[in-house]
């Protein structure tokens, strides 16, 4: 079985010309598939299970359990700075006065909001495939593609297959219907978990009924765990042959056999149009059968790109939706505000759908209210931001903050760190960055900025909007006692958070 699924996939090899121009159908990109073909590079390793101990690896184990010790706290660090901002923002804070654009060897760090917007929309000079590349070993996607005018392409592909007119909507109702159904099974008890009975099972459905990727073995909860370990080696890359390590592993081949079985059972030939009730991944597989279809978009293509949504846009939301419900928790006045327009936003889909006849388009005060409550959910992110690093790799020596007093040369090969959480605390940017209050909702960096901006923002700004919404209903909501009532984590991506409220009926609490 495997045998098959290994001829069927191919080592895809990607030619990638610098500052050359990639049209539709350049034949520059076909994939060329080797004789000897097998899962692509990291698939293939984890595919094929672990080898035999040698003598040389047993010794290598036996004495290798220092190096291996360094490595492992090196990544507990890691993620521990990544999820607890406090060190990161008070570094920040510091160089942000004394060298805004500091370089240290190898690495610069970036820290006002304006120079992080220049880096960010600088696609050409400034790159993202090689860092990013280790994080994604299942293949190509739009993050590792370094080329303009082909990232260009690829995205407009995977844009295509998006219908904005009814996939809101479609998107809105699965996350409302999960919520309710939870909370629901869950109001009795007056406790729950916002990653594990909310935020995963709302992601789990979307990726099942509107991307199109259903859950591994059926079992949303391996779903959700498969979420976790594949988003959490694109933040922080584990050791080699470190537990989470071999999950992402384990898992990254889950999704691939899954996949492959899935578009060996489509049916791929002949264009049918594509229609609002077929998945992400159908819409695609049709797009495929067209004849005039470039040469780079081939099945290997959508295997790449879908499992790529399942790390991109998985456990990215929940720590999203987990890292703002915290937020709210921790400021009285932010939840209260959050609570009131929730309650406005539900009396006015109510008057809205209790008009005859309905109206054609979204009410406008309803489309008010949800504008202001994505507001107060961004600023209660601001402090708490789910992807607080971004990073780049500057190809050639280069200018940043051209004509200002701080202006610095990037030499080439320099490692640029442009952070979200330093550009949302610039007082300039944001002023008087420690208060909760409203801003411009186009100033945050949340969802990054220039061809590179997350392309999952119409999905992630619903299902936070939806969750917050379900969350702020609950009369008495607050922290669960102790550390149950923190956001703990697997890695960088969160486990838990546990809310309690009054429970139905008793109103007692647990
Ligand atoms: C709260 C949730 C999310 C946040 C905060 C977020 C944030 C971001 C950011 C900051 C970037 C830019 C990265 C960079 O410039 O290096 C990005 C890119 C991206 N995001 Fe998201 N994201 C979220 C959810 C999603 C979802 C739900 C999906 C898809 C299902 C998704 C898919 C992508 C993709 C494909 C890119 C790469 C775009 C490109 O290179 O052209 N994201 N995201």
């Amino acid at each position: 079985m495997l045998d098959q699924q290994n001829h069927r996939i191919g080592l895809l090899e990607r030619a990638q010309p610098a500052n050359a121009d990639a049209g539709e159908n350049d034949i520059r990109r076909q994939p060329t598939r080797t004789d000897a073909p097998e899962f692509p590079a990291g698939v293939a390793d984890a595919a094929a299970g672990p080898a035999g101990p040698t003598f040389d690896s047993r010794l290598a184990r036996l004495f290798g359990w220092p190096r291996r010790l360094i490595e492992a706290g090196k990544y507990r660090f890691t993620c521990y700075v990544f999820c607890h901002l406090w060190l990161l923002k008070f570094v920040f804070s510091v160089l942000r006065v004394v060298r805004p654009i500091m370089i240290f060897g190898k690495v610069a760090v970036v820290t006002k909001a304006e120079d992080i917007r220049e880096v960010l929309e600088r696609f050409d000079d400034f790159e993202l495939g090689g860092v990013i590349e280790p994080g994604m070993p299942w293949g190509p996607f739009l993050m590792t593609v370094d080329w303009r005018e082909q990232h260009k392409c690829e995205r407009q592909m995977l844009e295509s297959a998006v219908c904005p007119a009814t996939d809101l909507h479609t998107i809105r109702t699965i996350a409302a219907e999960v919520c309710r159904s939870r909370i629901e099974a869950l109001a009795d008890t007056g406790q729950l978990d916002v990653v594990a009975d909310l935020a995963e099972p709302v992601m789990v459905r979307i990726f099942a009924d509107y991307i199109g990727v259903p859950p591994l073995d059926g079992s949303e909860q391996r779903m959700a765990h498969a979420m976790r370990h594949l988003a959490g080696i694109i933040m922080v890359n584990p050791p080699i042959d470190s537990p989470a390590w071999r999950d992402s592993r384990d898992d990254m081949v889950g999704v691939t056999r899954q996949l492959l079985d899935q578009l060996a059972t489509q049916h791929t030939a002949g264009v049918t149009p594509i229609t609002p009730r077929q998945t992400l991944f159908s819409r695609l597989v049709r797009r495929h059968g067209a004849s005039n279809r470039p040469a780079w978009f081939d099945e290997d293509w959508i295997r790449c790109y879908l499992t790529g949504l399942v790390a991109t846009g998985g456990a990215t939301v929940i720590r999203g939706t987990a890292h703002t419900v915290d937020q709210l928790l921790e400021r009285g006045n932010a939840l209260e505000r959050a609570q009131q327009l929730v309650r406005l936003l539900d009396q006015a889909e109510q008057h809205a759908a209790d008009t005859s006849p309905p109206p054609k388009e979204e009410d406008e005060e309803v489309t008010k209210l949800r504008d202001a409550l994505r507001l107060c959910i961004y600023e209660a992110l601001r402090f708490r931001p789910m992807l607080p690093l971004l990073v780049r790799d500057c190809p050639r020596q280069t200018v940043i903050a051209k004509g200002t007093p701080r202006a610095r040369l990037m030499p080439a090969g320099t490692h640029v760190i442009v952070p979200p959480l330093a550009a949302m605390f610039d007082a300039e940017a944001f002023p008087n960055p420690s208060a909760f209050s409203e801003r411009p909702i186009e100033s945050y960096f949340h969802f990054g900025f220039g061809p590179r901006r997350c392309f999952g923002k119409y999905i992630a700004d619903i299902v936070l909007l939806e969750v917050v919404r379900a969350l702020a209903r609950l009369p008495g909501l607050e922290r669960a006692r102790g550390s149950a009532g923190q956001v703990s984590y697997e890695g960088p991506a969160p486990s838990s958070l546990t809310v309690i409220f009054d429970a139905r009926d008793s109103g007692a609490r647990p």
